[in-house]
């Protein structure tokens, strides 16, 4: 940089960060046959923890200071739209037995309600903070955390509340499933979470969410709990489709819900639906890895229109990964989404499932998240898989620890 120099404008004022000697920039700023919006020698000027510009870097203004890309790819930070982090315990053995045959079937849930009820604040706040930490290193800048695991009133408000330490995405997961001690009445639980839990949880939660499965809640409870998160404010959001056909991705997208997740199960009614809609199909690959599934269709998804995300659901029984590189990875190998198309959907596509428009992108405006990579092009995300890949972040323009 050459803070004197005439020829160019000065930065508006102290602090300015200028990345250049960028091999590769992802802005997400679509053109006809170019989803990421791809640009060579490019640079950008980040002020305030924003993105203050982009373009080609001969024509880059001064700056304060410089971080030298050294050719290699930058992109926007990963926002992974879909994540349990308030949790105590693991579920290692479950995972084991699955591995030796053993199906998933949501049970599990209930042992780490019982770890997450016996946890302190303490213990939950510092496994929130290291897998944000952890999953901070590998990209992704924007994470969306649930409650879930709490499923008392004082439980699931304490879950939000430490969730709001950490996240401005956070999601009221009160019906997760029947809790062992309203196993018999399941109608009183109900009734529970759309009144005092709710009331409880809600100062905390920006969305509310239900795992509309066989086993956990059946449609019309599932609309009923949206219908009150609804009215208290929250926008809507759910768990679909994901262990059997069924009628939650419709009530999703009847209802407007930004996201309806997971989607390995869906009919042509339901592709349809999606294609006709605003909701976004956010795909969970990490889930089917881990629970040895059949992953879903992300190929007829988006032949069909429809907008598609690609998230962690990162949680102690069916995904516990933090990774986005690794989704990015499944999802070009067993997905049948390109390279492109699995970038695009970890970033502007989970912005889109979060209805977010400061993140996701790298355009003047944006927030200043963005991952500089060690290799030249994101297409070594998937090309490279289990590979630290992520040599530097930059979350509100401020360089994170590696
Ligand atoms: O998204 N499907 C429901 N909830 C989580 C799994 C939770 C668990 O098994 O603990 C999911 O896969
Ligand atoms: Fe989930």
């Amino acid at each position: 940089v050459r803070p004197g120099d005439p020829a160019r404008p000065a930065a508006r004022n102290s602090g300015s960060l200028l990345v250049d000697n960028i091999g590769e920039l992802v802005t997400n700023d679509a053109r006809p046959g170019d989803p990421l919006g791809l640009r060579r020698d490019a640079a950008v000027l980040v002020e305030d923890g924003e993105v203050a510009w982009v373009g080609p870097a001969r024509d880059a203004p001064a700056a304060d200071r410089r971080l030298d890309a050294q050719g290699a790819a930058v992109l926007p930070g990963f926002v992974d739209s879909h994540a349990h982090l308030v949790f105590a315990g693991d579920r290692a053995a479950e995972f084991a037995a699955r591995m030796a045959g053993e199906p998933y079937t949501g049970g599990g849930i209930r042992t780490t309600v019982g770890a997450t009820r016996a946890a302190t604040d303490g213990q939950l706040r510092a496994t929130v903070g290291r897998l944000r930490a952890e999953a901070m290193r590998q990209g992704t800048t924007t994470i969306e955390i649930k409650s879930g695991y709490g499923l008392t009133v004082a439980d699931e408000a304490r879950s939000l509340r430490i969730a709001a330490e950490f996240s401005e995405d956070t999601t009221f997961l009160g019906a997760h499933v029947v809790p062992a001690e309203y196993a018999h009445r399941p109608d009183d639980y109900v009734g529970m979470v759309c009144g005092p839990m709710l009331a409880a949880a809600a100062p905390y939660a920006r969305w509310i969410d239900v795992f509309c499965e066989r086993g956990a809640f059946d449609v019309d409870h599932a609309r009923a709990i949206l219908a009150c998160g609804q009215a208290a404010g929250l926008g809507v959001r759910l768990h679909a489709n994901q262990l059997g056909p069924g009628p939650g991705v419709r009530l999703g997208v009847e209802l407007g819900a930004a996201s309806v997740d997971h989607c390995t199960h869906l009919s042509d009614a339901d592709v349809d639906a999606l294609a006709g809609s605003t909701t976004v199909a956010t795909l969970l690959p990490g889930a089917e890895f881990s629970t040895r599934s059949p992953y879903p269709d992300a190929r007829r998804l988006l032949d069909a229109g429809v907008t598609v995300a690609l998230a962690t659901d990162c949680n102690p029984g069916s995904s516990y990964t933090s990774s986005m590189p690794f989704c990015v990875a499944l999802a070009v190998r067993e997905m049948r989404m390109t390279p492109a198309e699995a970038v695009w959907a970890a970033t502007a596509g989970g912005a889109a499932a979060l209805r977010r428009t400061d993140v996701g992108r790298l355009a003047r405006g944006a927030r200043a998240d963005l991952m500089i990579l060690d290799a030249p092009s994101h297409l070594h995300l998937a090309y490279r898989p289990g590979v630290p890949l992520i040599r530097q972040v930059l979350h509100n323009g401020a360089p994170q620890c590696p």
